[in-house]
């Protein structure tokens, strides 16, 4: 019985998830089951809050007593603006995906994606290892947050992106990042050893949901890693599969970026393991 663990009383801590649609967010899932796993005494709520209402609702989750709140599309950038104390992460990505309301007051803002993703290859059993060659796929918010935590652990990225403007406009805010032609990625993975894609190409519903690139099957040592989860094997991850390359997924990284901003309004770490996965992925296809 999944309600077994559940308890809300009148001390119950309160955090939810500020979007809008934000009827597919997985999060509120995620979270209670945590919760219900852990005994907490605690909620976590959808809060479908219009583009022009997000400064009003935040100020009342505040007053309601609300502990914190995730921020998803298409909020990211006013949840930047904002907080009042930015994390270092959010600085790097540009955006906030997590709030933190403080006891004096003050808003904290993260950006957990890049920390999730890190931890999510690093469950996997890769080491990162500092000079280590990353090639990133896509230049959008994903992709920021991504190379930033990935150049933060000291290795070399580069970006490609179909539309090169973003490209070299994501490069000139992030130092030490380097750009290759989109038509001319597949030519050069011989140099990396670990390929991200953080665009939508290869999702069910996406641009391409095909989205299936000629990789270097020789570069036995290359790590091939997707950030979308549904589907959760993408056309990429079968090519790189296909080869005998090894694969990381994009559940790890939506688990382990929930489970920094769990660990901040709850107070317990929460596990991201087997269970966690299976549960989650249950609800994907219920
Ligand atoms: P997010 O903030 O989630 O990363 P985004 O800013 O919309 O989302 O970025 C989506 C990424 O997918 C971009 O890198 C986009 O490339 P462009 O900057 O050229 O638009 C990439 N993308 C989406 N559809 C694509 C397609 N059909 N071919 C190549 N890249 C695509």
């Amino acid at each position: 019985n999944a309600a077994a663990g559940q308890i809300i009383t009148g001390k119950a801590r309160l955090a939810g998830v500020l979007g809008w649609p934000v009827s597919h967010s997985r999060s509120p899932v995620l979270h209670n089951y945590w919760l219900r796993r852990y005994g907490v005494d605690g909620v976590y709520v959808p809060l479908p809050v219009q583009p022009g209402a997000f400064e009003v609702a935040v100020r009342g989750l505040q007053a309601a007593g609300f502990r914190g709140a995730n921020v998803t599309i298409p909020h990211k950038e006013a949840a930047f603006r904002l907080a009042d104390i930015l994390d270092d992460s959010a600085t790097q990505a540009g955006a906030v995906n997590t709030l933190i309301f403080q006891d004096d007051g003050k808003i904290r803002g993260l950006s957990t994606d890049g920390a999730g993703f890190v931890a999510s290859l690093q469950a996997e059993g890769h080491t990162i290892r500092p000079g280590a060659q990353v090639l990133v796929l896509g230049a959008g918010g994903a992709a920021r947050s991504v190379a930033a935590a990935l150049l933060g652990q000291g290795m070399g990225v580069h970006v490609s992106n179909r539309t090169a403007a973003r490209a070299k406009e994501l490069a000139s805010a992030l130092p030490g990042l380097g750009v290759v032609a989109w038509d001319e990625w597949e030519n050069r993975l011989g140099a990396y050893s670990l390929l991200v894609n953080t665009t939508s190409l290869g999702m069910a519903g996406g641009p391409d949901p095909q989205f299936r690139p000629r990789l270097d099957c020789a570069n036995a040592g290359l790590v091939v890693a997707d950030i979308v989860y549904v589907p959760m094997v993408t056309p990429l991850l079968a090519e790189a599969r296909q080869c005998g390359l090894q694969t990381v997924g994009g559940l790890g990284m939506l688990l382990h970026q929930a489970r920094l901003g769990f660990t901040e309004w709850f107070g317990v770490e929460p596990q991201v393991d087997d269970a966690t996965q299976a549960y989650v992925l249950a609800s994907l296809r219920g």
